[in-house]
C-alpha cells in the first residue's frame, strides 16, 4: 500500500499553521503526523482586530519555521513529501499569497506538484482530524470569523448551500459585540469567559430571522441591539451588567443557530451534525447542539476543539482527502492565484440543490 505525504499551509488570517498529513492510498482515514501553530492575536490586540499588512508579514516570518518544527516533530524530511497544499482563498490577499507563494517556491524547488484548498473545506472536513468521525452525508454547521453557513455534504467535494448569513457572520457578531463590551481582541473567547459570570436572561436581545422559515441568518441588527444596550449602561458599566449582556448576547447568537441547524436536520432528513468553524469551539453552542441532537437522534461531530479555529492541519487532510476521493488537481506549473473571495458552492464537484434553496434574492460571494 502506497501513502501520501501532504505538507499543508494555512495562512488566510491571523494564525499561521503548517501540518504532515498521511493519506494511505486504500482509503483509510488520513493521520495527522505533525501540526504548528503561531496566533497572532497579541500582535492584533493593540488595534482591536487584524491589521492585514502585519498579518502578511508575520505569516512570511513565521511558516519556514512552523515548517521546520512540524518536520522535526513527525520525524520526516522534505524529501518524503509528495504534495504540497495551501490555503488558496477565501481570506486576505496579502496573508494567502504569503502561504501560497511559499508552498509553491517549495514544491518548485523539489519537483512536487502543489494544491490550492478552500479554506472552508478544510473546516467542514476538520472533524475527520478527531477519533469520531463522520460518515457521509452529513449537515454542517459552518461558523467562523466570516462565514456562517449551513451545508449538506454528500462527499468529499460535494457540498450543497442550504442557508447563510445575510451580513455578519456569528463570529463577527461575538467579535464586535465583546469589542462594545470592551473586551478586547479576539472578541469569541473573551466573550464567551465573560458570560460565565452573567446571567443570560437579563437583556431582551433579538434573535433575528428565528421564524424567517428559510436558513439564511442575520446578525447585524443583534449587534446594532448590543451596542443601544450597552450605551444605556453607558461608560461606566459595571462588570455584573458587562457579564450580564455578554451572557444575554452569546444566548441570543447560540439560540439562532441552533434553530436553523434543527430546521436544517429535519428539511433534509439527515441524522448527522457537523460543527466546525471557530465559533464551534463555543461550550453554550457545543452544550446547546448536544442536547437538540440528543433529543432529535441526531449524532453531532465536532473537530477537536484545538483545531476548530484556522489551522494547518485542516488544509493538508482537505487536500489528502481530496486526492484519496480523485477529486483534486494538483498542479505543477507553480504559478498561483489566491482568491481572497470564493464562494464554496464555486469549488468543483459542486452541486446546488434548488429544492432546498429555493431562495434567489441574495448575492453569493
Ligand atoms: O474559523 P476561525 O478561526 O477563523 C475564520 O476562518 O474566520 O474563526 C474565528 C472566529 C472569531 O470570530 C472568534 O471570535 C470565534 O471564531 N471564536 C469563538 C470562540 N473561539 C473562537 N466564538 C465564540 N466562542 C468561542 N469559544
Ligand atoms: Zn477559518
Amino acid at each position: 500500500m502506497s501513502v501520501t505525504l501532504v505538507l499543508g499551509f494555512e495562512s488566510s488570517c491571523d494564525e499561521p499553521g503548517v501540518a504532515l498529513v498521511r493519506a494511505p492510498s486504500d482509503g483509510r482515514a488520513p493521520e495527522l503526523l505533525a501540526h504548528a501553530l503561531h496566533t497572532q492575536a497579541a500582535m492584533h490586540a493593540d488595534y482591536g482586530g487584524v491589521v492585514p499588512e502585519l498579518a502578511s508579514r508575520d505569516h512570511i516570518r513565521r511558516l519556514i519555521p512552523l515548517t521546520q518544527q512540524v518536520l522535526a516533530q513527525s520525524g520526516q524530511s522534505l524529501q518524503a513529501i509528495d504534495l504540497i497544499a495551501y490555503t488558496r482563498g477565501p481570506g486576505l490577499a496579502g496573508a494567502l499569497l504569503a502561504g501560497a507563494g511559499l508552498a509553491c517556491a517549495l514544491a518548485a524547488a523539489l519537483h512536487l506538484p502543489t494544491l490550492g484548498v478552500h479554506h472552508l473545506e478544510g473546516h467542514l472536513l476538520s472533524p475527520f482530524l478527531g477519533d469520531d468521525r463522520p460518515e457521509f452525508p452529513f449537515v454542517a454547521l459552518l461558523v467562523s470569523g466570516g462565514h456562517t453557513q449551513l451545508m449538506r455534504v454528500d462527499a468529499v467535494g460535494r457540498y450543497t448551500l442550504l442557508g447563510e448569513t445575510i451580513d455578519d457572520a456569528a463570529g463577527e457578531a461575538f467579535d464586535k459585540s465583546a469589542k462594545l463590551l470592551g473586551l478586547g481582541y479576539p472578541g469569541g473567547p473573551a466573550l464567551a469567559r465573560m458570560a460565565e459570570f452573567g446571567e443570560s436572561a437579563a437583556y431582551r436581545l433579538p434573535r433575528p430571522l428565528l421564524r424567517s422559515g428559510d436558513l439564511d441568518f442575520s446578525f447585524a441588527g443583534l449587534k446594532t441591539a448590543v451596542l443601544t444596550q450597552a450605551r444605556k449602561l453607558g461608560p461606566n458599566i459595571c462588570e455584573q451588567s458587562r457579564a450580564d449582556l455578554a451572557a444575554s448576547t452569546q444566548a441570543a447568537i447560540v439560540d439562532v443557530l441552533v434553530a436553523k441547524t434543527l430546521t436544517a436536520l429535519k428539511r433534509t432528513g439527515l441524522r448527522r451534525l457537523v460543527v466546525a468553524g471557530g465559533v464551534g469551539a463555543n461550550r453554550l453552542l457545543r452544550d446547546q447542539l448536544d442536547a437538540a441532537c440528543a433529543e432529535h437522534g441526531v449524532r453531532a461531530y465536532y473537530p477537536p476543539l484545538h483545531l476548530c479555529t484556522d489551522n494547518g492541519a485542516m488544509i493538508a487532510l482537505a487536500a489528502a482527502m481530496r486526492v484519496q476521493a480523485g477529486v483534486a488537481k494538483p498542479s505543477r506549473d507553480y504559478a498561483f492565484e489566491v482568491k481572497p473571495r470564493w464562494p464554496l458552492e464555486e469549488l468543483d464537484a459542486i452541486e446546488t440543490d434548488a429544492s432546498l434553496k429555493p431562495r434567489t434574492d441574495i448575492q453569493r460571494g
